[in-house]
């Protein structure tokens, strides 16, 4: 008898686990473009995103700073009860996943730096990569694409004038793409036929980097293969779920209306809860 009640409150509370949200964040909207591929890929999960919408740009700040805010919103996840959390932020990314994982239960995804996706892509092996300052100043994504072929060349590019020109919802603007067609030069003057979108902001402006670079040019964002490593994840710890229709709260630390509008460019958002959040207080 004792034997059957512990059986059943270990499958009860693995259902539970199972049934958790999976916590996304970002410093603003940009991790809205993983957000998509992770619904279409999970679509029976339930998500939270979370994006410091107060205090972004990321990019030009320091580490310590960074490190504060990010430890600020996965406590916030703490108290969700998520079941994993994907960093969907190259610059939180490269601070090194493992070093933020601290004393909280649930495993953490980073972004995938892409090197084999951009190695496979390009036939003369010289690689572009947009990122903001902090993850090009990091040299982690040249690091990585030189581990798995040294002889490739990589032409990394800082493009601090983008995250502020999206929050800003510029899209379209004279601005956006005076920025792209300069940060675009050095790419171009290198030669590259394959480039790496290493912000999850730049997606939103993919088409025009394409238009810019031209047809020779591929471009890739990573993240499909970030939302690939999160259903491995979640496969491996018993914790994917197999049917529900999956809800989606999407939070803000500022400008609800304004992350509910960008939002909406990155897929359908009648379905989902929006709330405003207030960290580091
Ligand atoms: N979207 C982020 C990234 O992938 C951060 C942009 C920022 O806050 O500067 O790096």
């Amino acid at each position: 008898m004792t034997e059957v009640i512990i059986n059943l409150k270990l499958e009860m509370s693995e259902l539970l686990k199972k049934n958790a949200p999976i916590g996304v964040l970002d410093s603003g909207v940009g991790g809205l473009s993983v957000l998509k591929c992770l619904k279409t890929m999970l679509p029976h999960e339930d998500f939270i995103y979370l994006g410091d919408t107060a205090r972004t740009p990321y990019g030009p700040r320091s580490e310590a700073e960074v490190r504060q805010f990010v430890g600020e919103m996965l406590n916030y996840f703490e108290t969700q009860g998520a079941k994993l959390v994907v960093i969907a932020c190259n610059t939180l990314t490269v601070l090194g996943v493992d070093t933020l994982k601290d004393n909280h239960e649930y495993d953490i995804i980073g972004m995938s730096k892409g090197a084999n996706l951009v190695l496979n892509a390009s036939r003369n092996k010289t690689i572009g990569v947009f990122a903001t300052e902090f993850t090009i100043n990091s040299g982690a994504h040249k690091a990585a694409i030189l581990a798995v072929d040294s002889t490739a060349t990589v032409v990394p590019k800082a493009c601090p004038k983008f995250v502020p020109m999206i929050e800003g919802e510029r899209f379209d603007s004279p601005e956006i793409k005076a920025a792209i067609a300069e940060y675009a030069l050095p790419l171009k003057a290198a030669g590259v036929d394959t480039m790496i979108l290493s912000c999850t902001h730049y997606p939103f402006i993919k088409k025009e980097i394409e238009d810019e670079m031209g047809a020779g040019v591929k471009v890739i964002d990573p993240a499909e293969q970030t939302a690939l490593d999160t259903k491995a994840a979640l496969e491996d710890g018993g914790l994917l779920q197999a049917e529900g229709s999956g809800k989606t709260t999407i939070c803000f630390t500022a400008d609800l209306e304004r992350g509910k509008r960008i939002a909406a460019r990155m897929f359908d958002v009648e379905a989902c809860t929006f709330q405003n959040v207030t960290l580091g207080k």
